[in-house]
């Protein structure tokens, strides 16, 4: 743990042992040059403390790309619970509980929402303890970010099929959506309205099975995620999906999900695009729950705006993969060099002196 903060960009990282879940609580706070941090929190099961602190860091880290991509005065943070076996019942109310004690007592240095293995429900329980947690409860009802992410990354993947195939029309284009959880399973019926034939894959394999005959769409094995041919693969489950090892054997012309952290290193971004395959950089185009939870907590807009707003990530992809092109580089650069004119500029403004 000593290595990995002290060789981490980020700020600050906040521990605790919660003895009873024997449970790790990971706070990773990145960047706060536009405000105070804020992301979701992941609760899993990982192989040990170091793997699930160097998951909460690598996301937040993340989280301040994602920010300064959609303009938004926040920071990037993460948190990660890291438990022992999956936990229901008063055991998860009862470690959600004592987390949300943990967030209150930074005072709003963190703010959460859901991420992979919380709910807008665990949200609600974090809610009775503090008042820094997004996604919980909108005027009683949960607001799951879940479905508008979906919608970004559905407008991303019209980007990416214009950039590469001359239109952005979806009939007949091939998706396969690795993951159908709670942006996979809105993303799949998102390209099924719009005519794409659906290829759907799952750690488990019922989930899969009923979302493929919900599309009309096909089941694929998990081992057979990476060498399936198909126009885009959506990677909408875990991140480091894309390494030395899968990269080579992809028969897609496009990578564009939702998964957080898709790439084991930045340095994947060249080998995809020296495959000629086209990568929507992932907290660009993932950024539709990130867009509406603080939107839907302020309540100043309606709906259909925070819809457009996120439907925006269209022209935003567009843009970055013309420029790209122009460059002759990976998307990934082009997202990077916008989010460092962001910071730059807003370091400037705070800190003129330096
Ligand atoms: N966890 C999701 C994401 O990474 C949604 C979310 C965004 C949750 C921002 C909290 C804050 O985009």
């Amino acid at each position: 743990m000593q290595k990995l903060i002290e060789a981490w960009s980020g700020e600050a990282v906040v521990a605790r042992y919660d003895r009873a879940a024997q449970a790790w609580m990971f706070i990773a706070i990145h960047d706060t040059t536009l405000g105070a941090a804020m992301g979701g929190c992941r609760m899993k099961v990982y192989g040990s403390p170091e793997d699930a602190l160097r998951d909460a860091m690598r996301l937040a880290e993340g989280m301040t790309c994602k920010w300064a991509t959609v303009g938004f005065d926040l920071g990037g943070g993460k948190s990660v619970l890291a438990v022992p076996r999956r936990l229901e019942g008063a055991e998860r109310e009862g470690l959600l509980r004592r987390f949300g004690r943990l967030i209150d007592s930074l005072r709003g240095a963190y703010a959460c929402g859901p991420d992979l293995g919380t709910t807008p429900e665990d949200m609600a329980v974090i809610a009775q303890e503090t008042a820094h947690v997004h996604g919980g409860t909108r005027q009683g009802e949960t607001a799951d970010p879940g479905p508008y992410t979906a919608l970004g990354v559905w407008a991303g993947i019209r980007a990416a099929v214009r950039h590469t195939f001359g239109s952005n029309e979806l009939t007949g284009r091939s998706v396969l959506i690795e993951g159908v959880g709670d942006v996979g399973r809105p993303l799949a019926r998102l390209l099924h309205d719009s005519g794409a034939r659906i290829l759907v894959s799952d750690i488990e394999a019922e989930r899969a099975g009923a979302m493929a005959s919900e599309v009309g769409g096909e089941v694929v094995a998990a081992q057979d995620v990476y060498n399936t041919p198909c126009d885009v693969y959506a990677p909408c489950a875990v991140g480091a999906t894309l390494n030395a090892e899968t990269i080579p054997a992809l028969r897609c012309r496009i990578v564009a999900g939702s998964a957080n952290n898709q790439l084991s290193r930045p340095e994947d971004a060249e080998q995809l695009y020296a495959r000629g395959i086209l990568y929507a950089p992932d907290y660009v185009i993932n950024a539709g729950g990130a867009t509406a939870l603080p939107l839907l907590g302020r309540g100043e807009q309606t709906e259909a705006q925070i819809r457009d707003r996120i439907a925006g990530f269209e022209r935003a992809l567009e843009e970055i993969f013309s420029e790209a092109a122009a460059g002759n580089e990976s998307p990934l650069h082009a997202a990077a060099r916008r989010v460092e004119r962001v910071l730059e500029a807003r370091r400037r403004e705070r800190w003129p002196e330096r």
